[in-house]
């Protein structure tokens, strides 16, 4: 086997910035921005909120400019080159074209949007108005995953044939809550099983079946699904997620000729080994980051995009966002808890 390739992900700094909106300044936003400002050249201008308190409380924090009581004016701002939108699912479809409307590039929080018809209007806006889009699927911008893409790119595991990945985590149960609540877009598949449908998407592309079995909880959105895709080709992916029990966050690869494992998190900033008959090679995660961290690496990845001209990213574009939101959307059918 031959040495693993180098990540090829775009330098944390260095390179091409933007000044940056945060709309909607909750949990992620912070972990968001806290992570940008201190691990890449980007800059956040201005933060809103629904009320200016928080939006000012945001801004003082993390040394944002300007703090504004509601969305309208930050996407009214002309300083605001692109808007992170980081409002619960159900609010990204309007938030996006809000954002879309006054011409600024979108990077949104995963998933895009809570149904197919939804990131389907998000897409269509972005793209008649010439501005970038991008559902926020930091994963795949970590330097592990480059690495996975080249291994993929070059043939180097054979033909793949399957592929596993999972996420739990337990959620507390409050029915008024973003995970529990269906005028939310609560459930477990839209909140954390986003990631493993994507990894499934990354590596094998869009399924040709989908069959879905799981629970709901009792707000009726799903609390645990188990997922198989299969693929024309004849390979299959096993992805499971849950909001009942933390689960390993592992995901593997295997093909014909050798096989990749993260032993989890996969999603986040991780170490994983390729196994080739009795050779392993192990990839160890060089960064120092951890979690959340790992976000920034979208963001640059965005300002180089926009640099190039790039109103989709090649790493993860548009046409994938909404593969994968149609495997989320057959399973949650399947489910009932739509
Ligand atoms: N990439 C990741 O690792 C990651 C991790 C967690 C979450 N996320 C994603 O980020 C998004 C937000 O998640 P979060 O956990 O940060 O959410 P959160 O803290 O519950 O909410 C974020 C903010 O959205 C605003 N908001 C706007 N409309 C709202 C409404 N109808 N109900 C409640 N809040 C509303 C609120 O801010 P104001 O009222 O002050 O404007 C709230 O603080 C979700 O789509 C989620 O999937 C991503």
């Amino acid at each position: 086997m031959r040495a693993l390739p180098e990540p090829n992900n775009v330098p944390l700094t260095g390179g091409p910035t933007l000044r940056w909106g945060v709309l909607a300044p909750g949990r992620i936003a912070r972990e968001w921005v806290r992570t940008v400002h201190a691990n890449t050249d980007q800059r956040v201008v201005a933060a809103a909120s629904r009320t200016l308190e928080r939006a000012q409380q945001f801004a003082d924090e993390f040394g944002i400019d300007t703090a504004y009581g509601s969305y309208e004016q930050l996407v009214a701002d002309p300083r605001v080159e692109a808007v992170y939108i980081a409002a619960p699912h159900s609010e990204h479809r309007a938030l996006a074209l809000l954002a879309i409307a006054a011409g600024k590039h979108v990077l949104i929080e995963k998933p895009i949007a809570v149904t197919v018809a939804e990131a389907a209007d998000i897409i269509e806006a972005a793209r008649a108005a010439g501005v970038f889009a991008m559902e926020a699927m930091w994963s795949r911008f970590l330097p592990q995953h480059t690495i996975v893409a080249q291994l993929l790119e070059a043939g180097d595991l054979g033909e793949v044939l399957t592929v596993t990945g999972d996420f739990g985590a337990k959620f507390e149960f409050d029915p008024a809550s973003r995970a529990f609540d269906p005028a939310l877009g609560g459930g477990a598949l839209l909140d954390i099983g986003v990631y493993p449908a994507w990894f499934a998407h990354f590596v094998l592309g869009a399924p040709h079946a989908v069959t879905a079995t799981g629970s709901l909880a009792s707000t009726g959105v799903d609390a645990q699904a188990a997922l198989i895709l299969d693929y024309a080709s004849g390979a299959q992916a096993a992805i499971t997620t849950s909001m009942l029990v933390p689960t390993p966050l592992a995901a593997t690869v295997s093909g014909t000729l050798a096989r990749i494992e993260f032993p989890g998190p996969f999603m986040g900033p991780g170490s994983f080994s390729v196994t080739a008959g009795d050779e392993r090679l192990e990839w160890r995660e060089p960064t120092g980051l951890r979690w959340g961290e790992g976000l920034c690496y979208q963001a640059t990845a965005v300002a180089q995009h926009v640099a190039d001209g790039l109103t989709e990213s090649p790493w993860h574009s548009l046409d994938d966002t909404l593969e994968i939101m149609a495997v989320l959307e057959s399973a949650r059918t399947q489910l009932g808890a739509l």
